[in-house]
């Protein structure tokens, strides 16, 4: 399969499971299939506790399938080594929680360019200019220089969008990222990240409990009872 080709995100019969203390597996997803084209956005939904987060982990590489497989680009990661994992993460994967955690001491330019840091090989002064274009993306050019404690709680879930999409990654995962937000707010930070993710043709993947997040994206999923559910078409 060639890179240009591949979905973002392929997923077939995909178990998402965590290893409990006593030694046991909570099994929280079987044979899940999923496909994501560049570009793309797809809702999760499901209640409280049916394993959005967990789902969310295993497509990020920051926990294994224990039966199925995964690929991102076209590559298999379903075994990728820790590092390469890590490293795919880095270049390829954005994520945006519901606490968008920023780090309170450094400006929001610095708290963008983090990502940056991280990986190899980029000229600072190229690193702050597409710092500074994602912050105009999510309609925060002119807050550079700001802590995030100077911001509204919708404009620091922008700069963690701002943050995610830095490194042009293909992928975004979404956790809840609205969660911690009113409605309107809400409403405004997922079209930023929405817009943002097409500006740059990025796959999202965001996992919401609210209605009005779930339409707003291409595609919407249900995890329920360990399934992906899917809408019949109307
Ligand atoms: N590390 C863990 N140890 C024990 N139980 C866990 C762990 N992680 C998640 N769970 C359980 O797995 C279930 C699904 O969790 P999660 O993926 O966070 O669900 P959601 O995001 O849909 O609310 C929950 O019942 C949770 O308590
Ligand atoms: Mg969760």
């Amino acid at each position: 399969m060639t890179e240009g080709a591949a979905p973002v995100l392929r997923a077939r019969g995909l178990d998402v499971h965590v290893p409990l203390r006593s030694g046991e597996v909570l099994t929280l997803g079987t044979g899940l299939d999923l496909d994501l084209a560049r570009g793309r956005s797809l809702a999760v939904v499901g209640r409280s506790g049916c394993g959005k987060t967990t789902l969310l982990a295993t497509l990020g590489l920051l926990r294994r399938p224990s039966a199925g497989r995964l690929w991102l680009m076209g590559e298999e990661v379903t075994a990728v080594p820790d590092a390469r994992a890590a490293r795919l993460r880095n270049a390829r994967i954005g994520f945006v929680f519901q606490d968008c955690s920023l780090v309170a001491h450094l400006s929001v330019l610095d708290n963008v360019l983090l990502p940056v840091e991280y990986g190899a090989h980029v000229r600072r002064r190229d690193a702050r200019r597409a710092a500074s274009a994602q912050l105009e993306a999510v309609g925060l050019a002119g807050f550079e220089r700001r802590r995030p404690r100077q911001l509204s709680g919708g404009e620091q879930q922008r700069v963690a969008v701002a943050r995610a999409l830095v490194r042009g990654p293909q992928l975004v995962l979404a956790d809840e990222p609205t969660g911690a937000l009113d409605t309107s707010t809400g409403e405004d930070v997922m079209a930023h990240l929405l817009a943002a993710c097409r500006q740059s043709h990025a796959a999202a993947v965001v996992v919401t409990h609210d209605d009005t997040v779930a339409c707003a994206l291409d595609e919407r999923a249900e995890l329920r009872d360990g399934a992906l559910h899917r809408p019949v078409p109307a």
